[in-house]
């Protein structure tokens, strides 16, 4: 794995600035004035070997006091480089010190790296020559008072959490993790395909999703419109019929009268605009406010899809149109379940990791999947240590060894039957779970937490579930009873990545899908793939944010996404 951090690009490299640690120049800085703080503070030698040198840094206020009778001012400034701060000291002669010292100042400082006295903690410390630029913050005012807060605390104002050491730590951790997924898949020869956010097909079949639609803007419009500008009354119509018959009357009477061309003309042009006028009101009367329905149903017809259209569950039906032709793909984005779970594992959008490979069964799935979870935690150990020992200190101690124990653990391997009896076993043995085991269950959370976390106390995959429990694409065992499903589970979180191998026989398929009460219009085209080359394949997803919470140790969902979405929130 080393190899892989020594090729990253300066931003991405190592936090621990192992390689640089001998250099007495600071680096560069890149696209900014300024030196980002983890270029002096994550080396090994805590910077102390850059002392002399004079930098530029921007930061915000973590910390900040006057001194010595105001005689100048330690701010400890953060830039979110890093996890790491850097102490600055400025004197009263350089700037007014009482607007830098708040929690939250943005301060721009140029100055000159100083070893401080002997026997503080920091290896470096900036005197700063010149203040560049000041943010202020009124304290009085900030929401983020430097007392700690509590991430319940912190949901509540999601713009400014990020400046705080936990969300800010998890931001790097998760963009680790992305970076690592992108590398992971790259290295294996699979391409990235986006597939769409909006879809007209279920792929779970569980009817969970987010309706995208303009109907109903579109009918708050016609509402506003019609009353501002109320539709003809049967009386309005009944007088421009009046008018048309009128006109009508009255070329005809010209026409027998055998008026001139010019007046007849001129009186064909009048009966034609009261024609118009009629037509436009008899329009104009057929609006009716509220969605637009058609034989008793909402007539998708006239919704700007011209159908029913929804967010997205799962990138895979459409993956798998590609992973029939470039074989080794993956999709990574965003997900939306319109499920109303309140637990501490579910959002109602969230991010998946989709990869789909043909030519490839569920045990080649299983393999592909325990690589590249062993290689993200890998990555992190690789990558972002500083970060992770921040986690390890504030909340697991146990995250760090964790990751160690599945980078380098065989995963276990059990089907569901075995996992069925190994629970049925505990169960004899005295251990209580709240719901009832027997062959045919979906895993509870509990049952999939037992099994990782107690029997074997390592990642588990779990294969060959009941086929009533599972999606109809899933590919039907011989004993017809089963699917080629997986699912890795591992301690902390349970469920972490669903998959399997895909039914890829044209007439199974189409008897799942009806088995399930689906309609098959709408897979139409996803039968294609079976009826037109058809090929053995396998995929996964893996909830993003669940992987997050396995590294981090973080107990709630909420806290390692950026914008959190679940039931009744959704700020910003
Ligand atoms: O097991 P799931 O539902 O599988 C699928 O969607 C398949 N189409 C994937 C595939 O084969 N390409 O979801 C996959 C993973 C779960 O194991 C879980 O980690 C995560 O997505 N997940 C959620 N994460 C957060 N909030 C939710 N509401 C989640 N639902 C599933
Ligand atoms: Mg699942």
């Amino acid at each position: 794995m080393a190899d892989d951090s020594a090729s990253l690009p300066g931003q991405l490299a190592a936090t621990t600035l192992n390689d640089a640690v001998s250099s007495s120049e600071v680096p560069k800085a890149e696209f900014s004035d300024r030196v980002p703080i983890r270029s002096i503070v994550s080396r090994l030698d805590g910077g102390a070997g850059l002392a002399g040198n004079r930098v530029r840094i921007g930061g915000w206020v973590k910390t900040g006091r006057k001194a010595d009778k105001d005689a100048f001012a330690f701010l400890e400034l953060n830039d979110g480089s890093c996890p790491g701060n850097l102490q600055v000291i400025v004197d009263a002669a350089v700037a007014d010190l009482s607007p830098l010292v708040p929690t939250g100042t943005c301060v721009v400082v140029d100055g000159v790296l100083k070893l401080p006295p002997a026997g503080t903690k920091q290896k470096v410390e900036l005197r700063g020559e010149k203040v560049v630029h000041v943010g202020p913050v009124d304290p009085a005012k900030y929401p983020l008072p430097k007392t700690r807060l509590t991430l319940e605390f912190l949901r509540d104002v999601v713009h400014l959490r990020p400046r705080t050491n936990t969300i800010s730590a998890v931001a790097r951790i998760r963009n680790a993790l992305a970076y690592a997924t992108h590398t992971f898949f790259y290295k294996h020869g699979f391409l990235y395909v986006h597939t769409p956010i909006v879809t007209t097909s279920d792929c779970e079949g569980a009817g969970e999703m987010f309706q995208v639609t303009t109907l109903i803007n579109e009918a708050d419009k016609l509402e506003k419109e019609l009353i501002k500008n109320p539709p003809p009354s049967a009386a309005d119509i009944e007088a421009a019929q009046l008018i048309v018959k009128e006109k009508g009357d009255i070329v005809a009477q010209l026409k027998s009268a055998k008026a001139s061309k010019g007046e007849i003309n001129a009186s064909v042009a009048e009966l034609k605009k009261a024609k118009e006028n009629l037509a436009k009101l008899e329009e104009r009367s057929k609006l009716k406010p509220g969605i637009p329905q058609k034989d008793g149903k909402i007539d998708y017809t006239q919704d700007f899809f011209a159908r029913q259209a929804f967010l997205t569950v799962s990138g895979q039906l459409q993956v798998e149109s590609y992973a029939c032709c470039l074989s080794s793909v993956y999709t990574f984005g965003p997900t939306f379940r319109a499920e109303n779970s309140h637990t501490s594992r579910h959002l109602a959008e969230f991010w998946m990791v989709e990869p789909e490979i043909a030519f490839a069964e569920l045990k080649d799935d299983m393999n592909c999947a325990e690589a590249y979870v062993k290689f993200m935690c890998q990555w992190l150990l690789d990558n972002c240590m500083e970060d992770m020992e921040f986690m390890a200190d504030k909340f697991d101690k146990t995250c760090i060894d964790r990751l160690r124990m599945v980078a380098s653990t065989p995963f276990e391997r059990v089907s569901y039957t075995e996992a069925v009896e190994l629970l049925e076993e505990a169960v004899k043995g005295g251990k209580k779970f709240e719901n009832k085991v027997e062959w045919g269950i979906d895993l509870a959370s509990e049952h999939e937490r037992y099994l990782t976390e107690v029997k074997f106390q390592k990642p588990v995959i779990v294969y060959n579930y009941p086929k009533d429990i599972k999606a109809f694409y899933m590919r039907l065992n011989d004993d017809s009873k089963t699917v080629a499903a997986m699912d890795v589970l591992v301690p902390k979180v349970g469920e972490l990545i669903g998959g399997s191998q895909r039914e890829e026989r044209l007439e199974v398929i189409q008897q799942r899908i009806l088995d399930m009460g689906l309609p098959l219009e709408p897979y139409e085209w996803y039968l294609d793939l079976r009826r037109f080359g058809t090929v053995k394949h396998s995929g996964f997803g893996l909830g993003f944010e669940r992987m997050l919470l396995f590294a981090t140790g973080i107990e709630n969902i909420r806290d390692v996404i950026p914008f959190p979405r679940y039931p009744g929130r959704a700020d910003l």
